[in-house]
């Protein structure tokens, strides 16, 4: 099984209890690849995420600047970023996007940032990794005028709605679903989990945050997506084991995962 999207990040997991542990223990609750993302703990982030891929074969990982941390983006912030982006341990340009609920950076800066990266991943051929809060639809409309479905879309811990979902699909996007689907309430994303094409869906822990029951409020890790695949398999009234076949299979062939 394979967690698509998490952040095994040093700085969050540390000492004894570190990366080298995390990616352990996922391996023996059966989640054998993981896809951590090098954005969202600040620039510095993405240099951290190749690191751990480099050591651990099983890991692979992006690269990005984060909506939070848009504000970092500079001329020579982005020439580091590519340099690592050239790594074959990267399969894939971010988390980036738009996060209007936060609002961490100035909403100009933060266009400006996505708007960057879309074009270097379209250049090199990546694909690209979309964090969407409250953009109303801003987020989608960047990616169209960008062309960026043509190297490859996958929106993240996907909290939209079923309509935009199926307008994401009908560009050949891919959605993924983190733990929040485990909760008592989540309709808006159990329906859409359960509406997702099935060649088009993926799950994700998103750790260390959004921990799927039944170990809710403790710290997430790759080891608890197979919470979050059984779930997904019920509202799909679909045998886990063969939902597990086509996520992993939609994993490898969206990042170009040999
Ligand atoms: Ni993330």
């Amino acid at each position: 099984m394979i967690d698509s999207h998490c952040h095994l990040d040093p700085t969050v997991f540390d000492g004894d209890d570190g990366v080298d542990a995390v990616v352990a223990r996922a391996v023996a609750a059966g989640v054998s690849h993981m896809f951590t993302v090098g954005s969202g703990y600040g620039f510095e982030s993405a240099a951290r995420a190749l690191a751990v891929a480099r050591r651990h074969p099983n890991v692979r990982c992006s690269v990005g600047l984060h909506p939070h941390d848009a504000a970092e983006f500079s001329p020579a912030a982005f020439a580091t970023l590519l340099q690592l982006a050239s790594a074959p341990e990267v399969l894939a340009l971010g988390e980036m996007g738009l996060d209007y609920h936060y609002d961490r950076s100035p909403r100009d800066v933060q266009r400006n940032a996505f708007r960057q990266q879309l074009r270097a991943a379209r250049e090199r051929r990546l694909p690209v990794i979309i964090h969407d809060r409250e953009s109303e639809g801003e987020t989608l409309s960047i990616l169209r005028e960008e062309g960026a479905f043509t190297t490859g879309v996958l929106y993240h811990c996907y909290t939209g709605t079923v309509a935009q979902m199926e307008e994401i699909v009908s560009e050949g996007g891919y959605v993924s679903i983190p733990g929040i689907v485990t909760f008592k309430n989540s309709a808006e994303m159990q329906a859409v989990a359960a509406a997702v094409p099935v060649e088009r869906l993926l799950v994700e822990t998103d750790s260390p945050f959004l921990t799927p029951v039944p170990h809710r409020g403790k710290r997430n890790e790759p080891a608890y997506v197979p919470f979050t695949l059984k779930r997904v398999a019920e509202l799909r009234g679909m045998d886990a084991a063969d939902l597990e076949c086509q996520t992993d299979a939609n994993t490898r062939r969206f990042f170009r995962w040999e």
